[in-house]
């Protein structure tokens, strides 16, 4: 049986993996910071609690991914309702820690087996956040950035050699990832909300299709088509819209 990794597994796009992984076969390795979550909410996984956000978690999923898997849902994630000038040092690098340098860590263990055996996938959940300047805080989506990036770098790299990567760039999606940062989202309209589902279908179509980009929800088609268009300056006062509407 093919075996597949997904990080952050117990809530919103990283649970959504779960059940259509299975359905395609794959035996799961589960991870995040609650163990006993984890175990409740997908029996039958292979569970590894821990913190991506430090070196010691990734050490751990790392030797399970040296090991050899088939796929990889590099997921777990942060943002940071702050402004930059606003939040520490520490909240900025934790954030960084976790979204880039976890993403990092976790490819560069999974990469060798799969180059090895000639076959194999990493999925990176990104953001379409990452194609324009942040309206909040400056990092989340510089880190966004970095991730998609990273991703179309490393399926240009290894896809020739068995091995693909994709890059998941969701909109707004109704999980707790919004909760957990303290943001207030109500001045966000309902046509702008993805559900988890929906993001994990188109993100495995795309994959299914060679595609190295997925974009779920023909809003954000639109949205991400545009910003690829637009001159910078048009980009700005545009995010800069958005940007008075969410503070
Ligand atoms: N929701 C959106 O609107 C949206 C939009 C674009 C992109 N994204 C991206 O999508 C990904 C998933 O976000 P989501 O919305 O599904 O978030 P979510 O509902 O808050 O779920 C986050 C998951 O990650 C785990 N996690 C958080 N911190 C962790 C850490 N330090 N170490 C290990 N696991 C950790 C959580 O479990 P524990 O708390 O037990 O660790 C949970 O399972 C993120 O990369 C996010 O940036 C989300």
């Amino acid at each position: 049986m093919p075996t597949a990794v997904i990080t952050g597994a117990t809530a919103g796009i990283g649970a959504a993996f779960v059940r259509p992984l299975r359905d395609r076969g794959y035996d799961l390795v589960v991870v995040a910071r609650d163990g006993d979550r984890l175990r409740r909410q997908v029996p039958g996984a292979e569970v590894i609690a821990a913190d991506l956000s430090t070196t010691e978690g990734c050490a751990v999923v790392e030797a399970r991914l040296e090991r050899g898997v088939d796929l990889v849902v590099n997921n777990a994630g942060r943002g940071l309702s702050k402004a930059f000038d606003e939040s520490t040092l520490h909240e900025q690098l934790g954030l960084l820690d976790l979204n880039v340098r976890s993403v990092l860590r976790l490819t560069h263990a999974a990469l060798p087996p799969m180059l090895a055996q000639g076959s194999g996938a990493i999925v990176n959940i990104s953001s379409v956040a990452g194609f324009s300047a942040g309206v909040r805080g400056a990092t989340y989506s510089a880190s966004k950035a970095w991730v998609t990036n990273f991703t179309e770098s490393l399926d240009l790299q290894y896809r020739h050699r068995g091995v693909r990567a994709l890059a998941v760039c969701p909109g707004f999606t109704r999980t707790e990832f919004h909760d957990r940062a303290e943001m207030d989202m109500s001045a966000i309209p309902s046509r702008l909300w993805l559900t988890a589902e929906q993001v994990v279908q188109t993100a495995l179509r795309d994959l299914d299709r060679g595609r190295t980009v997925s974009v779920a929800g023909p809003q954000y088609k639109v949205i991400v088509g545009a910003t690829k268009l637009l001159p910078t300056a048009a980009r700005r006062r545009a995010s800069a819209v958005v940007r008075r509407r969410l503070t």
